[in-house]
């Protein structure tokens, strides 16, 4: 990013009052402290007093190490450091002593230590901290204070800051949708200010392969274009690639020379950079342009790789070894989420594969896979890292696992003493919509609030077993099939990733959820001026409110019986699901939607015959999420439970190819005397759709 805009809008944010000026300006007495910092720092105190900012103000920066900033990365990392203090919200210059300075910094010697502490005083600020990083942090919350603070003045105060947890990551995924250098760069802004420090790249999927490869140039010259910008009408087409340069051709990817001003940038904000290259699943891509890497040879069949056949891991060593020599993380993360593995089944390369290597089965086939490819990341002094399914079929030694199908994942990983990432799909995915989908662009679906990301715990019950120190910490993930735009991607991701950030650096006793959407709303300011697309939390309109409390109809507390089980996923509360009283909200996983994967044929017992004037149920559709309303529902009712007498069908009347999400209710007013109510809901004719339902209402 061309940082010069980005310091005017700084500049502009923050206006210093003009030297003799005696009027005030309107609704100007707003005095920040270290309370008003996302993320609220470990310790504080605030004393009496302001520091006024003024013009003129000068820094200083020193250092306690006996050899000086004589050594080459010492010096390179205070020369930044002293670039990213000009950067802050108003002017200031350096200079080459302590005395008549306005901000003096110390650095220690301890490279790896991000804490820092700084006190604000009537006439100086004073930082000390034993890495440049944390000196970065103590400015990032200088920035914050200042930035925030309509009056140009700060609260004297001591602040004793330090991070629970050295990961805190939010992820791009670049693949569905590539995104810019310049972009990528300006998101590292606000993850500084914010104290994140890794970023993860999705560089590569079925819809993108992003990253130039020397070695096999096709990559990029074919799978990172395709003929449709919306993701959607790419995959409901043939989601076949196109040539760089054909009209309408549609993506981008980055040279190494992109990511080296990428990770150059990154440097600068003490963020590292951890490329994901996806393996064995989610390779479509790959297979377009090497379909004998797949079982079956065929160009666009599976998106699995093949792990019977050796010329996979030429490939991805060759590929891997050029990602592993640009990019200095010690991580790699491979993947390994959601591969299919059906091809593997049949397919001879994997069936010899097995047989010589001892695999049962195709889990244990995925695990030879992720070992080897885990061994030989290992042997270049790097070490893997993938999504939780790398645990299926036995875990690779020095594998840290990223827990996204909840936690549970993690935390077993984690007491066999492997590191962990909690980034649990229902607090951290926030591709899932932050608020009523009614008023929401098109996603994927879930319902994941500010309040309920701030609400995760990465410990959880980790600590107590004594695996807690394996919890490296959290990320944010940002999944981009139905994210086009990077103002769409900025509102997805303020203010959730502030909630990432304190829960990742904040102690968890000083979390408070009030207090942090009161400062979430100015710091959503802040960003709103400096360019950024937030979301509006001030104007939430929250959960589904029929949610909110339980409602009263006659079959509440009925038994109900199930011709076709619900399936064990989403179970909602059992049996009783269906006649507790208790709607769902937004999303189909929030533990009251029952879901199913076939028919739903209910029959609920009011325990004697009753006058009934009203039979309904609710069925959502969303189908990015494959959840689909039912074809029609049949209602019946009986007095003995064997004999029904058909009350009436409703029919559904909205399209199956709609995007977002909808509810329908497939209700009757009738007036019954029965005991017996019986609801048939027939699924559309599509593999693996889903039927969710959350209450059958009886008046
Ligand atoms: C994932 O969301 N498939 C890691
Ligand atoms: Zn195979």
């Amino acid at each position: 990013m061309n940082l010069i805009p980005f310091l005017i809008l700084l500049s502009a944010a923050f206006s210093v009052p003009a030297a003799g000026q005696d009027t005030e300006p309107e609704c100007s007495n707003r005095i920040t402290g270290p309370e008003s910092v996302i993320p609220i720092p470990c310790d504080y105190r605030t004393d009496d007093g302001t520091f006024e900012i003024h013009d003129g103000m000068k820094f200083f920066i020193g250092t306690e190490s006996r050899t000086g900033f004589k050594d080459e990365s010492s010096l390179r990392a205070r020369n930044r450091l002293s670039d990213e203090i000009r950067s802050l919200p108003f002017p200031i210059s350096e200079t080459s002593g302590p005395s008549g300075a306005d901000l003096i910094i110390s650095i220690g010697a301890m490279p790896d230590d991000e804490s820092y502490t700084m006190r604000v005083e009537e006439d100086r600020i004073y930082i000390h901290a034993p890495s440049a990083a944390g000196a970065f942090y103590a400015v990032q919350s200088l920035a914050q204070m200042a930035g925030l603070s309509e009056s140009g003045k700060i609260a004297c105060c001591t602040i004793n800051d330090r991070p629970r947890f050295p990961y805190r990551g939010l992820h791009f995924d670049v693949s569905r949708h590539f995104r810019s250098k310049e972009f990528l760069m300006k998101q590292m802004d606000a993850m500084a200010l914010l104290k994140l420090n890794r970023m993860h790249l999705h560089l590569t999927d079925g819809a993108g392969w992003r990253l130039e490869i020397g070695a096999y140039p096709g990559l990029t010259e074919f799978a990172a274009w395709r003929p449709y910008r919306k993701w959607s009408d790419w995959q409901a087409s043939h989601r076949h690639y196109c040539k760089a340069g054909t009209p309408g051709a549609y993506g981008g990817y980055y040279t190494e020379e992109d990511i080296r001003e990428i990770l150059d940038y990154a440097e600068r904000k003490h963020i590292e950079i951890i490329p994901e290259i996806e393996m064995p699943g989610h390779s479509e891509e790959v297979i377009a342009v090497f379909p004998e890497l797949s079982c079956s040879g065929m160009q666009y069949g599976s998106g699995d790789l093949c792990p019977g056949k050796e010329e996979t891991f030429i490939f991805l060593e060759n590929v891997l070894t050029e990602v592993m020599d640009l990019f200095p993380s010690e991580y790699v993360h491979i993947g390994g989420d959601e591969a299919s593995k059906e091809a593997w089944k049949t397919c001879p390369d994997c069936r010899r594969r097995m047989q010589e290597e001892g695999l049962e089965t195709v889990d244990e086939l995925q695990s030879y896979f992720i070992r080897r490819i885990g061994n030989f990341v290992n042997s270049r002094g790097k070490k893997i890292i993938g999504w939780d399914e790398i645990m299926q079929g036995g875990l690779a030694p020095n594998a840290t696992v990223m827990s996204w199908r909840g936690t549970e994942g993690g935390l077993e990983a984690a007491r066999a003493g492997h590191d962990v990432i909690m980034t649990p799909n229902s607090y951290c995915y926030l591709d899932y919509t932050q608020d009523a989908p009614f008023r929401e662009p098109v996603s994927i679906g879930g319902y994941v609030t500010l309040e309920r990301t701030y609400s995760f715990d990465p410990a959880g019950d980790g600590t107590d077993i004594g695996s807690g120190r394996h919890i490296l910490g959290v990320q944010g993930n940002l999944w981009s099939e139905y994210i086009t735009e990077d103002s769409h991607a900025e509102y997805m991701y303020y203010p959730r990733a502030f909630a990432i950030a304190e829960t990742g650096w904040s102690r968890a006793e000083s979390k408070d959820y009030g207090d942090f959407r009161e400062r979430s709303l100015s710091l959503l300011a802040l960003l709103g001026q400096r360019g950024y697309t937030v979301f509006d939390l001030g104007n939430e309109y929250g959960e589904r409110k029929e949610s909110l409390a339980p409602v009263e109809h006659l079959a509440v507390g009925s038994l109900a019986g199930y011709s076709i089980k619900y399936d064990g996923r989403y179970p909602a509360s059992g049996d009783a699901a269906l006649t507790d009283g208790l709607l769902g909200g937004w999303s189909y996983g929030d533990g009251r939607w029952q879901g199913f994967l076939s028919d739903v044929d209910v029959t609920v017992d009011l325990g004697a015959s009753r006058q009934v004037h009203y039979i309904g149920a609710t069925f959502m559709q969303i189908i990015s999420a494959w959840v689909y309303l039912p074809e029609k529902v049949e209602i019946s009712v009986s007095n003995d439970g064997a004999h029904f007498r058909p009350v009436g069908t409703v029919f559904r009347d909205l399209s199956a190819a709609l995007d977002g999400l909808y509810f329908r209710q497939y209700g009757l007013v009738c007036n019954e005397n029965c005991r017996y109510i019986r609801l048939r809901a027939e699924k559309p004719q599509k593999d693996g759709a889903w039927l969710f339902t959350d209450e059958i209402i009886v008046n």
